[in-house]
């Protein structure tokens, strides 16, 4: 369980200051998969970089599983936490082949271990997580990454993300740089590792249909604070045309 409590943030430019976040309680049980929408500059970002520990919050306290971890560098979370960028050439290594980019996910949270990945169990391993996605991933491990298209990067750094695996998975637009028919298949994706592995999903979306389909609570952030909060039941029953006009 991922628990926010009383997150302030603000910024301050010349003698103004932005309350970016007001106050936030949140409390995100294991496995829910939420999504967050806003309009740009409703600090969906900056929240996520609380969370990830990028951006030290000037109060609140974050706890996982009830362990605090308010004061913790970013590197430092890593064992719970796996981030998904907009940008597919953030999330991995190009001049590293598909197997060694695997490698290095999987020690992100296995330190002790260094030797981990060097054997035949972690190519089949490798290979099995893979196929999942259905893109024919599992017969090119040993390519660089910078050879694979941008949709093919993206599904990647999920994998590596269930891989490691992540207690909580964070996305930050993780669409909006990809053509409609690569957006799409990445968010099947989404679901399916989703579904498979059982972690956390925090995911911000600009993209309405996506915000309304995905996942199965669906928050909204307005002046620093949560102007909605839509729970699964009534999630499943939401329109589109009436999210959008939330944005009024
Ligand atoms: N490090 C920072 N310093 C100053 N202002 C910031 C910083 N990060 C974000 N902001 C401001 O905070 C507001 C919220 O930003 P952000 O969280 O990126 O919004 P969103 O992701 O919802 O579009 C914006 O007005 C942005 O300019
Ligand atoms: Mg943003």
């Amino acid at each position: 369980m991922l628990h926010l409590q009383n997150i302030h943030q603000a910024f301050s430019s010349g003698d103004s200051t932005l309350k970016v976040v007001d106050g936030l309680n949140l409390v995100i049980p294991k496995g829910e998969f939420l999504c967050i929408i806003g309009s740009n500059g409703s600090g969906k970002s900056t929240l996520l970089n609380i969370i990830a520990g990028n951006q030290k919050p000037d109060n609140g306290t974050i706890t996982i599983n009830g362990t605090d971890i308010t004061g913790l560098q970013d590197f430092e979370r890593s064992k719970w936490l796996a981030r998904i960028f907009q940008d597919p050439f953030n999330g991995t290594a190009p001049e590293l082949t598909i197997l060694e980019n695997m490698r290095l996910a999987s020690r992100r949270t296995s330190s002790k271990n260094l030797t981990i990945g060097t054997g035949a169990d972690f190519r089949k391993l490798t290979k099995d997580h893979l196929s999942i996605l259905g893109l024919g991933l599992e017969n090119k491990i040993d390519q660089p990454v910078g050879s694979l298209s941008g949709g093919q990067r993206q599904a990647l750094t999920l994998v590596m993300a269930a891989l490691a695996p992540a207690e909580v998975l964070l996305m930050d637009e993780p669409t909006a740089a990809l053509d409609p028919k690569t957006a799409a298949m990445i968010m099947e994706i989404t679901n399916k590792l989703h579904a498979q592995f059982g972690f956390t999903v925090v995911m911000v979306t600009h993209n309405i249909k996506d915000a309304v389909n995905m996942g199965n609570r669906l928050l909204m952030l307005k002046s620093g604070t949560v102007f909605k909060d839509i729970p699964a039941a009534e999630k499943r029953n939401l329109d589109i045309v009436d999210v959008v006009k939330w944005f009024d």
